[in-house]
C-alpha cells in the first residue's frame, strides 16, 4: 500500500532496472540516471503556474485585486485596531488633550491613586508636606489641567517629584489630576505647607 503510493509519487525506476535509464557519461566515477521527473513535484509545478495565471490575470487585467489596495485595507484595519486601543487605554490623552474629569467614577479613580502614591509627600488632604501644597492657588508650574497633568507625567526629578509617566497609565495621571483639581483645590486643609518653592 505505502510503496505503491511512494511508486505513484514518484514513478521512480526500480533498481533492478537502472541500467535502463542510465545514461552515457560518466566523470570520475559518478554516473547520471535519467529518471522522470517525480510526479509529486510535477503536480505542484503545474498548480503554481495555475496560481500565477490567476494572480496574472487579476492584478494586471480584471484589476479587481491589488497589493495598493490590499495595502490600504490593511492599514485602515490596523489603524482602526490602534484608535480603539488608544482609546481605551487613554493613550492618547496627553497634556494637550487632558480635559478636567467631573464623574464620580473618575473622581474616586483619581482619590484612590492620589493616596496610594502622592499622599506619602503631599499629604492625604493635599496639604502638602515633602511636596507642596496643592490645594491654594499657588502653583509652582501652572495650576491649570494641561500644567498639572504635565508636571505628574513627566516631574519635577530634581526638586524630588517623581516622573508618572509609565507607572500611570494616561487615563490614571488624568483622574488624579482631576481629583486634586476638583476635589483637593479650595479646601484650605489645617497647617498647609509653606513650601520655599511656592510663588509669592
Ligand atoms: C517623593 C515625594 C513625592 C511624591 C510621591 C509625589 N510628589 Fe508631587 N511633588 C513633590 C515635590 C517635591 C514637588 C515640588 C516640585 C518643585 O519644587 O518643582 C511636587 C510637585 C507636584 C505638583 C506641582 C505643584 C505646583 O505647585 O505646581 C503636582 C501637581 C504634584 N506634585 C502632583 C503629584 C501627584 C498627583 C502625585 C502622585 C501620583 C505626586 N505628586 C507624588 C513630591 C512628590
Amino acid at each position: 500500500m505505502w510503496k505503491k503510493l511512494m511508486q505513484i509519487l514518484t514513478k521512480s525506476t526500480p533498481i533492478e532496472n537502472e541500467k535502463d535509464v542510465m545514461l552515457d557519461h560518466e566523470y570520475d566515477g559518478i554516473r547520471e540516471l535519467d529518471n522522470v521527473l517525480p510526479p509529486w513535484w510535477l503536480w505542484l509545478f503545474y498548480i503554481t503556474i495555475f496560481i500565477g495565471v490567476i494572480y496574472y490575470v487579476r492584478y494586471h487585467f480584471v484589476g479587481d485585486w491589488s497589493s495598493a489596495k490590499e495595502y490600504t485595507e490593511e492599514m485602515a484595519v490596523a489603524k482602526a485596531n490602534v484608535d480603539k486601543y488608544l482609546k481605551e487605554s487613554g493613550g492618547d490623552i496627553n497634556e494637550n488633550t487632558a480635559v478636567i474629569m467631573n464623574d464620580a467614577k473618575a473622581l474616586e479613580n483619581g482619590k484612590k491613586t492620589f493616596d496610594k502614591e502622592c499622599a506619602v509627600c503631599h499629604r492625604p488632604d493635599g496639604g502638602g508636606l515633602i511636596g507642596p501644597n496643592l490645594t491654594d492657588d499657588k502653583w509652582i508650574h501652572g495650576g491649570d489641567i494641561h500644567n498639572v497633568f504635565k508636571t505628574i507625567k513627566l516631574g519635577v526629578p530634581e526638586k524630588g517629584m517623581l516622573t508618572w509617566e509609565g507607572k500611570l497609565s494616561p487615563t490614571q495621571i488624568q483622574e488624579v489630576a482631576s481629583y486634586i483639581l476638583v476635589k483637593l483645590h479650595g479646601t484650605n486643609p489645617p497647617n498647609p505647607k509653606d513650601y520655599p518653592g511656592d510663588p509669592k
